[in-house]
């Protein structure tokens, strides 16, 4: 029998990678970690700036794409696998927690009542239909070419659980994560592994606002674990739903949540 050592470093060195949503701090974060284990990434983001700088931080490559455009989501991985031969892994982090009305563009709690035609329209269109314009066009470029692969997508415990006044993003949430359970079911077949992380809360720019407002105190009990995450605990779990470690798991959700689901 042989055993596989589990070890992220020893599967993901050759393996070229995209990243959405990779200026933000969740996709930074596993960006770097991939890099840092010897993975070729490429970083995507509709931020321009934010991922030139973080591409530049791990010595990885930038593309501008906003997830919503199907068309631009086939053609970066059709540049991705013109350059490097290949595309083997995905990670989808790119998303938005809250489209609120316009008299109070930075409210991020959105009750749905209070919810306009437009917000809902923009919470879908980014967290469902971008997750799936990006897993489709990956997808496709895998199975064409027979070799297998990995994706894991970032969706969130409010998939599964109401979160107080984020109605909106949970729904588009649970849409994902049943996006991942049926990919998974489709592309076995091919060799293609589809998983979810969903993380608790993670110290980043989508969650400082409400972190730094003692108002919002009540939604943010400390996890079992007695702290909040940072990218680097959701990194790790990517890496090995990435790696040779996990070659027989698909279709699943890991929850990255301090042991809130458990608590
Ligand atoms: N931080 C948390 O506590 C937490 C918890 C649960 C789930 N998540 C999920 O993890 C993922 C990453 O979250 P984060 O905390 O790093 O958020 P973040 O706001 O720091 O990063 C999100 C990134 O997505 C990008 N993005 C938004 N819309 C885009 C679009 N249309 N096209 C391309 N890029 C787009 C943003 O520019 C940003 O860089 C998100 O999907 C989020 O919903 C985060």
């Amino acid at each position: 029998m042989t055993w596989s050592t589990g070890i992220a470093e020893s599967t993901l060195k050759t393996r070229v990678a995209l990243v959405t949503g990779a200026a933000g701090g969740i996709g930074r974060g596993i960006a770097a970690h991939l890099a840092a284990l010897g993975a070729t990434v490429v970083l995507a983001d509709r931020d321009r700036r934010g991922v030139d700088e973080a591409a530049a931080e791990s010595g990885s490559t930038a593309v501008a794409l906003d997830v919503t455009d199907s068309a631009a989501c086939a053609a970066v991985v059709e540049s991705i696998v013109a350059e490097h031969g290949q595309l083997d892994l995905l990670v989808h982090a790119a998303g938005i927690l809250a489209a609120p009305p316009p008299d109070r563009p930075d409210d991020p709690i959105v009750p749905l009542l209070e919810q306009d035609d437009t917000g809902w329209a923009r919470m879908l269109e980014v967290n469902l239909t971008g997750g799936f314009n990006v897993l489709r066009a990956a997808g496709r470029a895998m199975v064409a070419a027979g070799g297998g692969g990995a994706m894991v997508v970032l969706t969130s415990g409010g998939a599964v659980r109401p979160l107080p006044g984020r109605g909106a993003y949970c729904v588009a949430k649970a849409g994902l994560a049943m996006l991942v359970k049926s990919l998974a079911d489709e592309l076995a077949p091919a060799g293609v592994r589809v998983n979810a992380v969903a993380p608790g809360i993670i110290e980043t720019p989508m969650t400082a606002p409400m972190l730094a407002n003692p108002e919002r105190a009540p939604l943010l009990a400390l996890p079992p674990l007695g702290r909040f995450g940072r990218p680097e605990d959701v990194a790790d779990v990517v890496a090995f739903l990435l790696g040779q470690g996990s070659a027989y798991v698909t279709g699943k959700t890991l929850y990255v949540d301090g042991g809130v689901f458990s608590g």
